[in-house]
């Protein structure tokens, strides 16, 4: 009785606990919501629904170009192996389509002689694959921590000010979807966004404008580092290496 009793008082605890802190998430109104995010989310990665622009009865197959790529890619393979080609066949049917339909996941099925439900384990598994049409320009912003704590939330809302569009949403000109991922592993340029495939690294609120004004006006922004460095090096310039390298004979004993 006893226990039963601690138990439920417990449970009481915990209740209240997740209670003050859902309060507290909408207090802080963060960008990410780490408390709803995960359910929100779960039903748009995983599951099908058929729909007039996606179901297994839209036609798609590989132009002629992607056939010989296709080839090329499987040839990396070794017979008995072709299954492996899965991911590299999934992305370019969906450069060849725009997004990943149904239809191009069956095909690639077919195309690799494998299982429907292997392809579509992959093709759920990994954001990279847009299971739902996206605008011209796909823009993910990496909300990951290290993003984060250099403020990836002022990326994103600078975003959904200027084009109205809330994550997961496009835009009504079909110009910009937005979305936001995982690591993209450029955490040492942070905060960092994707569009298509090109990265924008280091970036301050007035770089997220200026690369939007760019893409609205038809303009192609330059990919890269905004802060001015080359690349990933020291934000405050070289701490070690900082001598001219001596060349590859230096240190060698003249009597070996
Ligand atoms: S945390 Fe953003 S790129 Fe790694």
């Amino acid at each position: 009785m006893l226990s039963s009793w601690r138990t439920l008082r417990k449970s009481f605890s915990i209740l209240r606990a997740v209670g003050k802190a859902a309060e507290h998430s909408k207090v802080i109104g963060g960008s990410r919501c780490f408390h709803r995010a995960v359910p929100m989310m779960s039903d748009k990665l995983f599951v099908h629904r058929d729909t007039p622009e996606n179901n297994p009865d839209i036609p798609f197959e590989f132009n002629e170009k992607n056939h010989e790529r296709a080839k090329v890619i499987m040839d990396n393979y070794p017979e008995g192996h072709k299954a492996a080609a899965v991911i590299p066949l999934l992305d370019l049917a969906q450069r060849q389509h725009g997004w990943l339909p149904i239809s191009a996941m069956n095909y690639v099925a077919d195309y690799l002689d494998m299982p429907r439900m292997r392809v579509y384990e992959v093709a759920t598994f990994y954001t990279m694959y847009n299971r739902e049409p996206v605008g011209k320009y796909h823009i993910q912003v990496c909300t990951t921590t290290p993003c984060q704590l250099r403020d990836s939330d002022m990326v994103v809302d600078v975003i959904r000010k200027k084009l109205g569009i809330q994550m997961g949403g496009t835009s009504k000109d079909g110009l910009f979807t937005l979305s936001s991922v995982e690591c993209l592993g450029a955490c040492v340029n942070a905060p960092m966004m994707q569009i298509n495939d090109n990265y924008y690294e280091d970036l301050s609120n007035k770089d997220v404008e200026e690369i939007l004004d760019d893409l609205i006006a038809g303009r192609n922004p330059k990919p890269g580092p905004r802060s001015g460095r080359f690349s990933c090096e020291p934000a405050g310039g070289l701490t070690t290496l900082t001598e001219t390298p001596k060349g590859p004979g230096f240190g060698v004993r003249a009597d070996l």
